[in-house]
């Protein structure tokens, strides 16, 4: 995820933002950049570690006020040019966020005569900063300070943002603003800060103000910061003390990477469905997707091909093209896929899940794939990965950096894109009708807020952990779309507390596994609402009678589960397609907790590697 920082003070600016970066690097980054303002503006920007923006950095940069920004690409290859800061005459911009109406803004700005150097959303805030600052390219005169053209511009934003900015005909200020992306200032003596977090300047102060959603703040020398709200009124803003250590902050405060990443999916599904759903027509846009309407009508098949928890996605996947747009659907993993049949694949789509975009077996399985012809799309997270680069068109989730090893926000984005992926087949081959998709959008749209009161009541879960941390053996259970669930429930468990878990689909536990059961196995029933719901109570009764110990994913109002389990944790109301989301949070959860009562090494887990580059 990109992390913008920036500085006004009285020390050199270059050093302190360089400094600044590279405690944001744990969030993962693929280039990084600086500018510095003395008389004019001294940008240095490159692609890799810090190191190598260290390295093109010339000795003694003068300029005591500066932004820096370490970007993890989501619009536009990782390369220089597309790497922030982005200039438009003097001006000059960082970024962290989406930028939704890009593609508008930069028509428009084409036809103004400004020449864009990147593929990025960010380089349209450098051009309407420059614009709303001259009255267009050509123009000579200040129209306006940078302020007045930050809140000018900001009125033509859709979509996420922190920015800083600079312009050197207004210098000694830098202005920041943000929407749905983190911005925190930090009050040093004489000196300001600003950051996508704390983290980047914990070591010159603690004291913070935070910027909240519309707001923008001018940042002058000499220690005077001013904040307006989205009307231009003045607002005054509490400064508040941060009890953190700099090694905790590392993680943003989070104790794992593992929780600060199940912490994330809020706002990863958020910016994963972010301006590709229109729930006023139903419609779900992917251009990226590349495919005429004429192909997705002729498709008689899918081939998903994935690893580990991505092939999980892929069950949920194969559920999702079947039931909503019709299409039969396979789902193999890439260690298999090669030694089963041929694929003739004349309208056969083949669809790669894989999070890394790296691992060698879902790479070699698509090769396979697109040798006999097939076309290919990946699902992935990673821009820029090895699959990128051999497939026909590319679906990228926006879970960001993912640096524990379990997948937990790469998982729940990989959903999102074939939910949405599903539904867009299913409108165009007529299976569904527009109120129909308008209907499941509305859903769709509600998730990041249950995903974040899940989070608000994780305590239960951790209780429950807590209680059956001792367990040597778990079952997870789910029928339908929940089965998928219950396998990657299983799957979280066992990688992170080395507890042996199996997940099954509920109805084929009485074929063998029941006789494994005993008062001491816990079985988790992923219960919620939906048309399997009778049959899983059923099931739930077969366990119970063996006295195993039941806990219950199950819906906030559902009152009828809590006389057949032992334990239940509660996930909010939602459409039944839907719903193995909001579950897979708390497995997530429970699997966490469990591993951290276990004492276990959480985000490097034994024996395993976040990307598996060898088949
Ligand atoms: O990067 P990929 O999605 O292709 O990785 C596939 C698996 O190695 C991965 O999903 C693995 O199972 C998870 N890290 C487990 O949590």
């Amino acid at each position: 995820m990109c992390g913008i920082v920036g500085y006004v003070g009285e020390k050199p600016a270059a050093s302190i933002l360089i400094d600044s970066l590279k405690k944001l690097e744990y969030r993962g980054y693929d280039s990084a950049g600086i500018c510095v303002l003395n008389d004019s503006l001294k940008t240095y920007k490159t692609t890799g570690k810090i190191a190598n923006l260290e390295s093109i950095l010339p000795e003694g940069i003068e300029g005591t006020i500066g932004i820096g920004h370490t970007r993890w690409a989501t619009h536009g290859k990782p390369n220089t040019v597309n790497s922030h800061p982005h200039l438009s005459g003097d001006v000059a911009v960082v970024h962290n966020g989406i930028i939704e109406n890009y593609l508008e803004l930069k028509e428009k700005l084409i036809g103004d005569g400004y020449i864009f150097k990147s593929d990025t959303d960010t380089e349209v805030i450098a051009h309407l900063l420059h614009s709303h600052l001259y009255g267009g390219i050509d123009g000579v005169f200040k129209l306006c300070d940078l302020m007045v053209a930050v809140q000018k511009t900001l009125l033509s934003l859709e979509g996420s943002y922190a920015i800083a900015a600079l312009c050197s005909s207004d210098p000694g200020v830098m202005v920041v603003a943000r929407k749905d992306s983190p911005l925190v200032i930090g009050i040093g003596d004489g000196e300001i800060f600003a950051a996508s977090d704390v983290t980047a300047f914990l070591k010159h102060t603690k004291d913070v103000i935070f910027v909240d959603d519309d707001e923008v703040a001018s940042i002058r020398a000499g220690g005077n910061v001013e904040f307006f709200d989205a009307d231009g009124n003045p607002v005054t803003k509490e400064t508040i003390k941060i009890e953190w250590y700099i090694e905790d902050a590392e993680k943003a405060g989070y104790e794992h990477f593992m929780l600060k990443e199940i912490h994330e999916q809020a706002s990863s599904v958020q910016d994963t469905f972010a301006g590709k759903i229109s729930e006023m027509e139903g419609a779900v846009v992917l251009d990226e997707l590349n495919m005429s309407d004429e192909q997705i009508r002729h498709m008689t098949r899918i081939e998903i091909i994935a690893c580990g928890t991505s092939w999980n996605a892929g069950l949920v996947g194969k559920y999702l093209f079947e039931q909503l747009a019709g299409i039969h659907t396979d789902v193999d993993t890439g260690s298999e896929f090669r030694y089963g049949y041929p694929v003739i694949c004349g309208e056969v789509l083949t669809i790669a899940i894989t999070q890394s975009g790296e691992t060698a077996d879902t790479l070699a399985a698509v090769r396979g794939a697109r040798s006999y012809g097939c076309r290919a799309i990946a699902i992935t997270n990673v821009v820029g990965s090895t699959i990128t680069r051999e497939i026909d068109s590319v679906l990228y989730t926006r879970a960001g950096p993912e640096i524990g090893v379990a997948a937990t926000k790469s998982f729940t984005t990989q959903l999102i894109t074939l939910y949405m992926l599903a539904l867009k087949f299913a409108r165009i081959r007529g299976k569904i009708s527009a109120e129909d998709s308008k209907n499941l959008l509305v859903a769709l749209k509600k998730i990041p807020a249950d995903i974040q009161k899940i989070l608000n009541r994780k305590k239960v879960i951790q209780e429950c952990a807590k209680q059956f941390s001792d367990s040597n053996d778990y079952f997870f259970i789910g029928r339908h779309l929940n089965y998928p669930i219950a396998l990657e429930g299983a799957l979280k468990l066992k990688e992170i507390s080395y507890i042996h878990a199996e997940g099954y689909a509920a109805g084929e536990l009485k074929h063998g596994p029941l006789a494994l059961l005993t008062d001491k196995t816990p079985v988790v029933a992923i219960a919620t609402k939906g048309h399997t719901y009778e049959k899983m109570l059923s099931n739930i009764k077969e366990v119970k009678a063996r006295d195993a110990v039941v806990i219950a994913v199950a819906d906030e109002d559902d009152t009828e589960i809590e006389k057949y389990v032992d334990v239940v944790l509660r996930v909010p109301k939602s459409h039944e397609l839907l719903s193995p989301i909001l579950s897979s949070v708390v497995l997530q959860l429970l699997a966490y907790y469990t591993a951290l009562e276990r004492g276990c090494s959480i985000d490097k887990p034994r024996n395993l590697a976040k990307s598996v580059t060898v088949e």
